[in-house]
């Protein structure tokens, strides 16, 4: 299928030469083409350019006309939790009453309580309830999406959820990257004996994982609370054995040595970054791991943001992604993700930009084919309505501006 769109007003992130991440001062470069045109086949972005170079009109293409309208590269969501059962809004009266969340986790509510309804779901029920989230998160203009097992806490639910994420992979039009969180939470079974649960993650769930191949990346939530560094590091290690490169969950609740476990073992990403000091800030500068911010969940959560402009003003890349979970952040709007990153970490729009495509495609591997309007990469696009700049989509925060998803080069048809 050929796809020629014109009269595009602004044709935003586009790449000559694909780049792997941008960071420090080229996070506020966003190289835009207006009065654009954009040529789509065989499911990847062919080529592009201004008006005056129209290849003109052509019976194999669907023509679009984009007049007044932006075109963008598909958002590349690196860290969400999308698979999961029922969902926790009692957990939320709690939270608006005064409960932290480390409180809520103590009494048996948070991931405990996900677990407790995941493990009663049929992989069926799961799939279908996931799935729900997954057309929402494409109708709002993701391409790529990465999503955690975590909520199993057994061999045979975690298995139950990976295999989920696989066939969400294999029927949907996203390119889909699962990631294998066993260590997420000690079940109560071993509350006091955390590190048999760590020798079952480590001795079971990783072998049975990687024998059928369900996951690329491993993760912990190496937290106050949670899983501590040397935990994190014996699972960190048991997963790179078997292949797994890792992506962690690391200071959200407390400086907790979990950005520099994370670099140590080459993550492609550490997660979450509300404690962030100068010697995290030092670790990432040297390291090839992407910092990821999830506004979503200091927002939700009621917590201190991260310090994403001494972040980026000492040079670092930084990429952003929802978190989409029922306990800390339950949505994957990724354009209202780009408005908090604006307004709380006090982003440029740019920025937010960047983060959510091409530094979002290099935290979930995908940077060489995702994540900018380049010749070559895949053809995941969105048209939106007629709006008046780029920066009109983080600073509308609440409006619907998506006309047209594009994805492998397919118009989708929206439920
Ligand atoms: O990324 N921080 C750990 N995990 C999730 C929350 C999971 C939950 O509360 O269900 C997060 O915020
Ligand atoms: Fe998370």
């Amino acid at each position: 299928m050929e796809i020629l769109i014109k009269n595009i007003k602004g044709l935003v992130q586009v790449e000559d030469e694909p780049v792997k991440y941008k960071s420090g001062p080229r996070m506020s470069d966003m190289k835009t083409v207006n009065n654009a045109w954009l040529q789509i086949k065989d499911g990847l972005i062919c080529s592009f350019g201004e008006m005056n170079t129209y290849p003109g009109d052509n019976e194999r293409s669907e023509i679009i006309d984009a007049e007044g309208k932006f075109v963008f590269p598909s958002y590349c969501d690196s860290h969400t939790h999308i698979v999961y059962a029922g969902s926790r809004e009692i957990e939320y009266k709690d939270k608006i009453k005064g409960l932290s969340y480390e409180e809520i986790a103590k009494r048996g509510g948070g991931i405990i309580n996900s677990s407790r309804l995941l493990q009663q779901t049929t992989e069926d029920e799961l799939y279908e309830q996931s799935m729900v989230r997954i057309k929402e998160i494409i109708s709002l203009g993701t391409g790529a999406v990465e999503i955690k097992s975590g909520y199993g806490l057994t061999t045979e639910s975690e298995l139950k959820m990976l295999r989920v994420i696989k066939r969400i992979s294999e029927n949907t039009p996203l390119s889909v990257k699962a990631t294998f969180l066993g260590a997420h939470a000690v079940p109560e079974e071993h509350r006091n004996n955390q590190s048999k649960y760590v020798d079952l993650v480590v001795n079971e769930m990783i072998p049975a994982v990687a024998s059928e191949k369900l996951a690329e990346y491993i993760d912990v939530f190496c937290d106050k609370g949670f899983f501590t560094v040397e935990e994190t590091e014996r699972i960190l290690e048991a997963g790179i054995i078997h292949g797994m490169r890792p992506k962690i969950h690391a200071n959200e609740l407390a400086y907790s040595g979990g950005i520099q476990a994370g670099t140590k073992y080459k993550a492609l990403s550490v997660d979450h970054l509300e404690f962030t000091g100068k010697d995290e800030i030092k670790a990432l500068l040297n390291s090839e791991t992407m910092p990821t911010l999830l506004p979503g969940a200091s927002f939700f959560l009621g917590m201190d943001d991260p310090p994403a402009r001494q972040m980026i003003e000492s040079g670092l890349p930084l990429a952003l992604a929802s978190d989409y979970n029922p306990g800390s952040s339950p949505s994957g709007d990724m354009k209202f993700i780009m408005s908090l990153a604006c307004i709380k970490l006090r982003m440029l729009p740019e920025e937010a930009l960047n983060a959510v495509t091409v530094n979002g495609a290099y935290a979930m591997g995908l940077s060489d084919t995702h994540g900018s309007i380049c010749r070559g990469k895949v053809a995941n696009v969105f048209i939106t309505k007629e709006i008046p700049s780029y920066e009109f989509m983080p600073y509308a925060y609440g409006t619907k501006l998506i006309d047209t998803v594009i994805l492998n080069g397919y118009i989708l048809e929206m439920e």
